[in-house]
């Protein structure tokens, strides 16, 4: 979810996304290899997103519960494109 009101579900709330740290929801059970890519501090950048949404299981390198691949290269940067719309307060700033 993004927005104002986005609340955790299965996956986390995805406010604010580029340049969130990854791994970074408080308050959302990630699985041990996705925990693990925030540990040093990496962010979310569009071309981290873009190859994490190509194949989730493969970036991370090791199981998560985000099992879906998104192959069409466009439909991930135009998803990049909207999710880049909201900040980390859930506010269209576009
Ligand atoms: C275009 C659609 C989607 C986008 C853009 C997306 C994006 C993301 C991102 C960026 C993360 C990592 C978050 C972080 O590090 O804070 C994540 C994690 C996750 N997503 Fe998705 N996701 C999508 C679809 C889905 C779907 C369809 C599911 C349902 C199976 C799902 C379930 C999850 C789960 C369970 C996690 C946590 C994984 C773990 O802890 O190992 N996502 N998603």
């Amino acid at each position: 979810m993004v927005g104002p009101d986005a609340a955790n579900r299965v996956g986390p709330q995805l406010n604010g996304l580029i340049g969130r740290q990854m791994a970074g929801v408080e308050d959302f059970n990630y699985g041990p290899a996705n925990a693990a890519l925030g540990e040093d501090g990496s962010v979310w950048t569009e071309e981290a997103l873009f190859e994490y949404l190509a194949d989730p299981r493969a970036f991370v390198g090791g199981a998560t519960r985000m099992t879906t691949r998104y192959p069409d290269e466009q439909f991930r940067w135009d998803v990049i494109a909207y999710l880049s719309q909201f900040n980390a307060d859930g506010e269209r700033t576009e």
